[in-house]
């Protein structure tokens, strides 16, 4: 097909995030929320600084592993899908407030027509010979493995898939090839010439070290069974579901079908894998594009497993704790809060019941929840709820503006480019913490009780309203509906506007919230955790 010309139509580079489009053979658990809610934070972020975004999940829908689900369960894989599609993924998603702006499925006819076309001018190019694939395959990873990473059985001829810990099977099938191995030394160039492209530090060694051996040619179609977008030019093949899957981020995009689209969204900006995903997204997914003579990803970031009892939290070793069973009892905004603030991403962590209760007690309730009823109803009793001016701000002040300029500054780094949530997060805690020692100083209760501090009265209720509002800006993205409230009950609302459209550039202007506005109490924002009977927890203590 004729190739979309990006020199004559520079896209308006919309900052496009994509997580992996997940299997649907289960019901999402923790750990594909956990990359779903790491992006949508991300994009929020970025939304709160005005840029033009474009965030997208789906789900991955053909193959082996899919087909054998439905089997068992009596359905066809496309009735199997639909069912998980409409009652687990995309429920879950909306429960957890994520505001992706398209949900690609690999069954659409926008996709697997398109897919078909990229194959067949790979084919056309000479990237793609027939031969023949004998080897080990694990159906779990849906993916061909080298024997010499398996782990040993129970019996001679049995081996392991290291993630799965499962038999892996043995194929001997007339597949077609991609000549991969044409790209190792491109591949390696690329890295060289953008360190950044695979994140962190550890994922891209990891990479390189893979490459610099040789790569070999994969094995592209399955012709034993067919659940899957057939070889365009011999319908006895599907293709492999990983080479169909990866193309969601351009046929989802616009990619052959809508090039002022695909111009604004492609290259991507980040794709958000996990690390056992990272050898398909950062080496045969470039190959693959570089063969196609289509742009290149701009990053490739790998985070690390929710774990349990030491491996991989997967369907088989479930902690047997729904997203859900967590939301009911912590809230949406603490679930969101906790699995990014507890785990510096990149690196493996666990959750545990009794480190998500602590930090939901002294972070949220405590820091963050308590600092706000407090001004709020302070500003309610000697006030009437009207926010009244600054009368003499001194040095005090000052100093909680220039918290508020850091945090500001640090949590866009490492929140907005460097994918450190927990650092930014941690970052605006400490302006919080800041702004409880302020209070703590300044005893507006004190200053309450004589006339003649209503001037110094007025500035701290002032000064902590205004950090406040700041607070709501900064944590929208993490917490959408804890912000929600508190910029309600600031009664910023009708002074400056919906909080999704302050932008992070203005968020440390000192004095935006304008004297005269009206407080009000509003719901408490992180109540007192119900007593909870936690089911079996897992061993391990969160990393953090
Ligand atoms: N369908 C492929 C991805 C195709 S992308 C073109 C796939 N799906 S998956 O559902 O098995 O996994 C999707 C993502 O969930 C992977 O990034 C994987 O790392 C992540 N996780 C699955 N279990 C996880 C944890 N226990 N912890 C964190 N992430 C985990 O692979």
């Amino acid at each position: 097909m004729a190739h979309f010309d990006f020199a004559e139509h520079p896209g308006a580079g919309a900052y496009y995030v994509t997580t992996p489009i997940y299997y649907v053979n289960d019901r999402p658990h923790l750990g594909h929320a956990y990359t779903t809610v790491a992006g949508d934070v991300l994009t929020r972020w970025h939304r709160q600084r005005g840029e033009d975004v474009w965030y997208l999940t789906g789900t991955d829908e053909h193959g082996q592993k899919i087909l054998r689900t439905a089997e068992a369960h009596g359905v066809t894989p496309q009735e199997w899908c639909d069912r998980l599609v409409e009652e687990a993924w995309k429920p879950l998603w909306q429960h957890l407030e994520i505001a992706n702006d398209d949900f690609v499925r690999t069954t659409q006819a926008r996709h697997t027509e398109r897919v078909q076309e990229f194959v067949q001018d790979l084919y056309d190019k000479g990237e793609i010979y027939r031969g023949s694939y004998t080897g080990p395959y694990c159906v779990g990873c849906e993916e061909y493995k080298l024997p010499g990473e398996l782990l040993p059985g129970a019996t001679e001829d049995e081996k392991l898939c290291p993630i799965h810990r499962r038999p892996v099977e043995w194929l001997e099938e007339e597949n077609y090839f991609f000549k991969l191995s044409a790209y190792g030394p491109k591949l390696l160039e690329f890295y060289a010439a953008d360190p950044g492209f695979i994140q962190p530090a550890a994922a891209r060694n990891e990479v390189l070290r893979f490459v610099e051996q040789d790569l070999k040619d994969l094995s592209i179609s399955r012709s034993t069974f067919d659940w899957g977008v057939p070889l365009p030019w011999d319908d006895k093949h599907v293709l492999y579901v990983w080479v169909d899957a990866l193309q969601n981020y351009i046929t989802a995009a616009g990619y052959g079908a809508d090039p002022e689209r695909f111009a604004r969204l492609w290259p991507a900006s980040v794709h958000l894998v996990g690390k056992d995903i990272l050898r398909f997204h950062a080496v045969i997914w470039p190959a693959m594009l570089m063969a196609a003579g289509l742009p290149l990803p701009k990053r490739v970031v790998a985070n690390g497993w929710l774990m349990v009892g030491g491996e991989k939290m997967s369907k088989s070793n479930l902690t047997g704790i729904a997203p859900t069973d967590l939301t009911s009892h912590f809230g949406v905004d603490a679930y969101r809060y906790y699995f990014l603030r507890a785990i510096p991403f990149g690196t493996d962590g666990s959750f545990s019941w009794e480190d998500f209760t602590a930090r939901y007690t002294s972070e949220l309730a405590n820091d963050f929840g308590n600092l706000a009823s407090r001004v709020a109803a302070m500003i309610g009793k000697y006030y009437d709820g009207v926010l009244p001016a600054a009368a003499a701000p001194g040095a005090a002040e000052q100093a909680v503006a220039d918290a508020l300029t850091r945090a500001v500054a640090e949590a866009d780094r490492r929140i907005g480019e460097e994918l450190d949530f927990a650092g930014g997060i941690a970052a605006i805690f400490e302006f919080i913490k800041t702004v409880n020692g302020y209070l703590t100083t300044q005893e507006p209760w004190k200053l309450a009780k004589s006339p003649e501090h209503r001037d110094r009265l007025a500035t701290v209720l002032y000064t902590a309203a205004e950090a406040l509002r700041a607070t709501a800006v900064l944590l929208n993205p993490v917490m959408p509906s804890a912000a929600a409230k508190l910029w309600d009950s600031l009664g910023a609302e009708a002074a400056l506007g919906p909080l999704a459209e302050q932008r992070l550039a203005a968020v440390a202007d000192w004095g935006r919230l304008p004297a005269g506005a009206l407080v009000t109490k509003g719901d408490i924002l992180f109540p007192r955790l119900e007593a909870h009977e936690a089911p079996e927890a897992p061993e391990e203590k969160t990393a953090s």
